[in-house]
């Protein structure tokens, strides 16, 4: 099929990439020209493991192009919509701007029978919205909502054999022909097994948002349980693989420690909290105000057990912050809970030295106050106390014995509950976990 992909951010630079490979000929549209000159090279405008061999090998098919011009949506049959739906400066609603603005830029290119799919994640109700602007322009064409649950990390293969596929149509039904069209789009996935609902407008948007809350309330369960623990002297990882063992519960996403950070939970269950307000439901969703809080409280959490680690102060101590992405295996450092402890320890009078194997030059610009250092020998060298923050494979494997000579003080405080606590202390390091005796 010929498919526009409007937005090539962290999930339309992906979708893009994974359409072509489906066999699809696509044009990935962005305003950005940096972005859309590195996507051109095949060059990846940020860190998503497998995104630029997949984009070198489609590339050589020519399948797949690039451009600023939204004219290069016209005579295509399917357009999705992939762009941001930010925070709100000050206000706990999303930021609809760029996707009103995408829709209405592409309008002018609509043919009869095209479809327009949604991808980001939007407050209810945006779907009836747009689908009234696409029809108002093009009778013929049909907007469907088509959520996204892609993690950054596995964003490829997420997006090439996830777990479901929604479609939200406008009347519910499966004869609905935006139904038969994305089933051709995604005819490699279906043909695997993959299930697929077909759902009203609202139910679509509302899966996205009740997922990510659902996740979102996982984590700070075990948080809360974590604090708990730390009150009891008992310890949340055996909490969490005991109750995990329950396959009604299970054990993803039970992982106590900073809590959650990224471009997606945090502002994605203020986004719902707000819309149901606005719904006059907002009762129904007051629990993650209460969700929100205790994951706010986990990074101050880290900064009080730093400080207890450190001796009762943080002033003039020499802190390496191991970790500044959201989590591993992204350059992502929106709302990254590692760089705002790193802030707040710094502001007590620390002197911190942030690390990490990715995200450094995304977290130099959002917090340039901060020192960071690439290489992680020298980054520990001399160092009063460690925080492993973001739970990279090569700091869960650092190895206490060697690192031992290398530190000021052996000190290390495990925000993820990665390290081995007995390893650790058998090798001579004051260690803390979260919630962990
Ligand atoms: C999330 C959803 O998982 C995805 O389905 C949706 O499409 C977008 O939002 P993402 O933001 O990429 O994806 O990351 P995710 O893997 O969900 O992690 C979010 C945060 O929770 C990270 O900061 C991570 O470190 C934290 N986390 C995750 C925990 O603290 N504990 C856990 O057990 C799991």
């Amino acid at each position: 099929m010929r498919i526009t992909v409007i937005g090539c951010g962290y999930l339309g630079a992906v979708h893009a990439a994974c359409m072509a490979k489906l066999g699809h000929q696509v044009v990935g549209i962005d305003v950005d020209h940096r972005k859309i000159s590195a996507l051109s090279e095949a060059k990846a405008p940020f860190f998503e493991p497998g995104l630029e061999s997949l984009l070198r090998e489609v590339q050589e098919t020519g399948r797949l192009t690039f451009t600023t011009d939204m004219s290069a949506a016209a005579g295509n049959e399917v357009h999705f919509i992939c762009v941001g739906t930010p925070q709100k400066k000050g206000e706990n609603g999303a930021d609809l701007s760029y996707v009103d603005a995408s829709v209405e830029e592409l309008l002018p290119y609509l043919s009869p029978g095209d479809f327009v799919v949604g991808k980001s994640t939007v407050p209810v109700g945006t779907a009836e919205r747009l689908s009234n602007a696409v029809q108002a322009q093009e009778p013929a064409a049909h907007l469907v909502w088509n959520p996204e649950f892609l993690r950054e990390g596995h964003a490829v293969a997420d997006t090439l054999q996830p777990d479901r596929f929604v479609y939200g149509v406008s009347d519910g039904s499966e004869e609905h022909p935006a139904v038969a069209a994305l089933d051709e789009v995604y005819a490699i996935p279906l043909s695997t097994g993959t299930p697929r609902l077909v759902t009203d407008h609202p139910t679509a948007e509302l899966v996205k948002t009740a997922a990510n809350s659902f996740l979102a309330t996982k984590i700070s369960f075990i948080n809360a349980m974590a604090e708990l623990c730390e009150a009891a002297g008992a310890d949340v990882t055996r909490l969490a693989d005991a109750i995990g063992m329950d396959d009604r519960i299970g054990r993803k996403f039970l992982n106590a420690g900073i809590g959650f950070g990224g471009g997606c939970l945090p502002k994605d269950i203020r986004a719902f909290m707000a819309r149901a307000g606005e719904l006059g439901a907002d009762q129904a969703l007051t629990f993650l105000r209460e969700v929100d809080a205790i994951n706010m409280r986990r990074r101050s959490r880290v900064v009080e057990l730093a400080r207890e680690l450190c001796g009762g102060t943080l002033l003039g101590q020499r802190i390496t912050v191991l970790g500044a992405a959201f989590k591993p295996e992204s350059d992502d450092v929106r709302d990254s809970p590692a760089l705002s402890i790193a802030a707040q320890l710094q502001l007590q009078g620390a002197v911190v030295t942030v690390t990490d194997p990715k995200a450094l030059e995304n977290a130099a610009k959002r917090f340039p106050e901060l020192h960071y250092e690439g290489d992680v020998d020298a980054a520990i060298s001399g160092s009063d106390a460690l925080l492993l923050l973001t739970e990279w494979r090569e700091y869960v494997e650092l190895d206490p014995l060697t690192l031992i000579g290398s530190v000021g003080t052996a000190r290390v405080l495990d925000g993820r509950n990665v390290l081995d606590a007995a390893k650790w202390r058998s090798a001579g390091w004051a260690y803390r976990g979260m919630g962990r005796p």
